[in-house]
């Protein structure tokens, strides 16, 4: 989440894309009970909510989205606020698409267009199942063969969602020239593995990528397109993943959505909202706990931003995060990080501004470790972390009873 409020406080444009296979976990070889479904589809419900939140743009649609079978999806989809594109899953008779083939989406006067297919060789058992006599998976060969000729016409880029097996998605790239941008979901059934690796995260194809971002969730992949192309794929892209793993703090809203309450309809997707009543800054907390105050400035924590302003690095989005409090919910522009600099109180205490209406009703609870390994990150920082062998250093000292 902090992710995409750090992209749109950026200013730069972007598309939010989602391969598929997004909502259910791995189909089963049998049916699933009933309550196992039920389950399943309230979990969903929360995903979509997540999602109709985030703004996407575009999500598509992966065989595992189908194993509660057609209707159930498209009951669960009905209440989503982005476009579900899959052009090869049809109504049998009529040959209709379930969900919208293709979307345009214009940017910065640039017309992006963009369509999903799904694989279609499924477990016999399986398709049986899901599709019944109702529903068919078209060829993804000719489907996409036709889709792309229509979306060249009017749009500047085609990107493709691609739910197909790796070497179909090599097949369709040499087919169809005017494909700018594939994505490569698919990640089951030992097609690819599971992780891929670094490295692994774009294969070119003349000058189009076909990229997989992988890593179950814990990972975006970001494509940068730079403006107006120079046709050598170097200088027009950068393509990369970024870890979600340090979720530096909580979202409120996602916090909320996980817990299965219901958000209002995002009316206003591709915004960036910030909370800035959601803490209440050293500054406020010291004034009931003193002492603490003056143990927490003769840490480094309270330097931390400090220690950006010496090289300049304050305005350099990637190193505030973790220099800060609330990077993404309070502020993103660096330059608007106004009260919110160093690492504060909330980073290591948690959240809860009603704690200072009615401290012994709302508490704060013991600090845990995981809001340590945030910023402490080992992945980014190429450096060891042991908390427990340091905790004292940073630990306040406890409230006289
Ligand atoms: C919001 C990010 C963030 C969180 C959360 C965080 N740290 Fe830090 N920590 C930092 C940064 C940044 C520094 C370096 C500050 C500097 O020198 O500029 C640091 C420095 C330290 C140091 C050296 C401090 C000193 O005064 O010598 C220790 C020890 C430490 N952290 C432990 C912890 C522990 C334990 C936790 C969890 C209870 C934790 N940190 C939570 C970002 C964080
Ligand atoms: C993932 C969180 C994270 C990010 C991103 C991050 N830092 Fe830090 N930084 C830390 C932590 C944690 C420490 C304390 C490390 C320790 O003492 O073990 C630290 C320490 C520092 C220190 C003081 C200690 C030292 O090594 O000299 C400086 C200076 C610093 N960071 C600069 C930067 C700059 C510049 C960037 C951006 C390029 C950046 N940081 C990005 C978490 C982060
Ligand atoms: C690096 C993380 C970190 C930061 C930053 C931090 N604390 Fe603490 N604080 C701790 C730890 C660890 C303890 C020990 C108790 C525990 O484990 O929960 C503690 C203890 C406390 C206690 C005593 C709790 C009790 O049960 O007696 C208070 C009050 C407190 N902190 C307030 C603050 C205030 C106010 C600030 C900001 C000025 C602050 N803390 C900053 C980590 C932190
Ligand atoms: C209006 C005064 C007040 C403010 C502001 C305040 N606290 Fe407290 N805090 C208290 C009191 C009083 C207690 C003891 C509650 C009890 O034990 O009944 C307490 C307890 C705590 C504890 C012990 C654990 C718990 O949940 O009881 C921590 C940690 C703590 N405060 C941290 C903070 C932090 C961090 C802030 C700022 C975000 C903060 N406090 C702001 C008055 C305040």
């Amino acid at each position: 989440m902090t992710f995409f409020q750090q992209q749109r406080g950026r200013g730069v444009p972007f598309l939010v894309i989602d391969g598929g296979a997004a909502f259910f976990g791995s189909p089963t070889k049998k049916a699933p009970s009933i309550s196992k479904e039920r389950q399943s589809l309230n979990v969903a419900r929360n995903i979509l909510n997540a999602y109709n939140y985030l703004g996407y743009h575009a999500v598509g649609i992966g065989p595992s989205d189908l194993q509660f079978g057609v209707d159930k999806l498209k009951s669960l989809l009905s209440r989503a606020e982005f476009p579900v594109v899959c052009a090869n899953l049809v109504e049998k008779t009529s040959k209709k698409p379930v969900f919208t083939p293709s979307v345009v989406v214009t940017l910065e006067g640039m017309k992006f267009g963009i369509y999903g297919v799904c694989l279609d060789t499924l477990n016999p058992n399986y398709k049986k199942r899901v599709l019944g006599g109702k529903y068919d998976l078209l060829d993804p060969y000719e489907t996409t063969r036709d889709i792309v000729a229509r979306l060249r016409k009017s749009c500047d880029m085609v990107i493709g969602i691609s739910h197909l097996n790796i070497a179909d998605n090599e097949k369709i790239l040499g087919q169809n020239p005017g494909i700018d941008i594939l994505l490569d979901p698919y990640s089951r059934s030992g097609n690819k593995p599971v992780w891929v690796t670094e490295g692994e995260y774009v294969a070119w194809h003349g000058k189009t990528p076909m990229i997989r971002i992988d890593g179950q969730g814990s990972r975006v992949g970001i494509c940068e397109i730079y403006l107006p192309r120079t046709g050598n794929v170097e200088e027009d892209y950068a393509i990369y993943d970024y870890p979600l793993e340090p979720q530096i703090m909580d979202h409120p809203v996602m916090k909320d959505i996980a817990r299965g309450r219901l958000v209002p309809p995002n009316k206003t997707p591709h915004k960036t909202t910030l909370f800035e009543d959601l803490f209440l800054g050293a500054g406020t907390c010291g004034a009931c706990h003193e002492k603490q105050l003056a143990f927490w400035e003769t840490t480094k924590h309270s330097k931390a931003y400090a220690s950006l302003t010496k090289t300049g690095d304050h305005l350099n989005s990637e190193c505030v995060e973790c220099h800060t409090l609330g990077y993404g919910l309070s502020f993103v522009e660096p330059a608007k990080v106004g009260e919110f600099k160093e690492v504060q109180c909330e980073n290591c205490h948690g959240v809860d501004a009603k704690h200072a209406e009615d401290p012994a009703r709302y508490r704060l609870g013991q600090v845990n470790e995981t809001s340590c390994w945030g910023c402490h990150n080992p992945q980014i920082l190429k450096k060891p972390f042991y908390p427990a062998k340091v905790k004292d250093k940073v630990s306040c000292p406890r409230m006289e009873k």
